[in-house]
């Protein structure tokens, strides 16, 4: 049995400027895990929990995530493809085809 109903690992690794593999943080990674963490809050979401997360090695999609206990990844670049997330994930149990990885 899950602690959480839902437990998000979001990327926020950074790499030194230039390095060829690129990271999450330099992708706004940051903003958009805060954003998540605001919006599961004033959606009043308890059994959800957002953390952060060491490099997933799916830099090239970053910035990415994980939701378990799906296992579902997704590459959420903006607030809006965060609030689909939410919307349909957390909300619907729907998966975002769209997003996957
Ligand atoms: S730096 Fe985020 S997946 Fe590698």
């Amino acid at each position: 049995m899950s602690f959480y109903k839902h437990h998000i690992f979001v990327c926020t690794n950074r790499r030194e400027a230039g390095n060829s593999r690129g990271c999450c943080a330099e992708k706004n990674a940051d903003a958009l895990r805060d954003y998540m963490k605001s919006r599961v809050k004033e959606l009043g979401l308890e059994k959800v929990r957002v953390n952060n997360s060491g490099c997933l090695d799916c830099c090239d999609l970053g910035p990415c995530m994980v939701i378990y206990p799906e296992g579902i990844w997704y590459s959420c670049k903006t607030k809006e493809d965060v609030d689909e997330v939410i919307n349909e994930h957390l909300l619907k149990n729907e998966a975002v085809k769209r997003l996957e990885i």
